[in-house]
């Protein structure tokens, strides 16, 4: 009780001294991320790479195992010969390719044209996977995917930074087959009752422009089930890491469509 009252407390701090630095000595770049959305997506593409990539990607490798665990369950039964057509959104430098089975066709897609680069290098690491194509585009209007042509959508950490999730649903329903799954791991908010929203809600404003468009207290879950799929399995996983306390209420689940 009183370890986790000094967590809230330092990140209570430190989210404070965000706002300080952001509007004292950081002015001149919360002034650009302000006025410029394309120096905004670069320098997203560049920090979250190189910067909180190292932070966050090691403390998301348990949460993106049981995602993939999920994805693995619910397509056991068919048959292994036939690839399994797989559309990624969201895909920002590829650090789900380690998870995937073998014998995936994989396209991806994500808004920001920025990642595609750290993506292609990433992705010659993992020839497990048989690449199709990779989409710039906003997942809230896939023109280039076709209907009914995916046995599976994957998303991780999409929907916080996405502008319409419930445009990004019934898209992703489009695209998917008849009885196709959609398997996504996402961070939400806090309870309504916990400092930690408060928290959040303190930070959102900086939040939004140093992670291009990420809003920390988002109830996904809630929209993923009013989206029309026929079943929706939803868990919570919760996060302890220290580092971790502004995304540490995370669902992980899959949707049929
Ligand atoms: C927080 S990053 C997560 C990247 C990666 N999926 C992961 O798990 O680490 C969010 C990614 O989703 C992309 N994104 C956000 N909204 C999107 C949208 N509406 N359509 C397509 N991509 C989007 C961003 O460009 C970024 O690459």
């Amino acid at each position: 009780m009183i370890f986790g009252a000094l967590i809230t407390m330092s990140w209570f701090v430190l989210c404070s001294l965000w706002w300080v630095a952001a509007l004292t000595i950081g002015i001149p770049l919360t002034v650009m991320l302000f006025v410029s959305k394309t120096f905004r997506s670069s320098f997203f593409s560049w920090f979250f790479v190189y910067i909180i990539g190292p932070i966050f990607q090691p403390r998301t490798i348990a949460p993106r195992r049981k995602v993939f665990q999920i994805l693995k369950d619910s397509v056991s039964d068919r048959d292994k010969k036939v690839p399994l057509e797989v559309l990624e959104i969201g895909v920002g430098e590829g650090p789900n390719l380690q998870f995937y089975p073998e014998n995936c066709n994989l396209t991806v897609l994500d808004k920001n044209k920025f990642f595609e680069s750290y993506y292609a290098q990433n992705a010659k690491k993992f020839p497990h996977i048989s690449y199709q194509r990779t989409v710039i585009q906003p997942a809230e209007n896939m023109n280039d995917v076709a209907d009914n042509s995916l046995d599976v959508v994957v998303s991780t950490y999409l929907h916080c930074s996405c502008d319409d999730s419930m445009a990004v649903l019934k898209e992703v329903r489009r695209v998917l087959k008849p009885g196709g799954k959609y398997v996504f791991l996402e961070h939400v908010c806090y309870p309504a009752n916990e400092f930690g929203l408060s928290i959040q809600r303190l930070i959102n404003p900086i939040w939004f422009l140093f992670f291009n468009g990420c809003t920390l207290d988002r109830d996904t879950a809630a929209k993923i089930k009013r989206a029309g799929f026929s079943e929706v399995i939803c868990d919570k996983y919760i996060s302890t890491d220290w580092w971790m306390y502004l995304v540490r209420h995370q669902i992980i689940g899959v949707a049929t469509n």
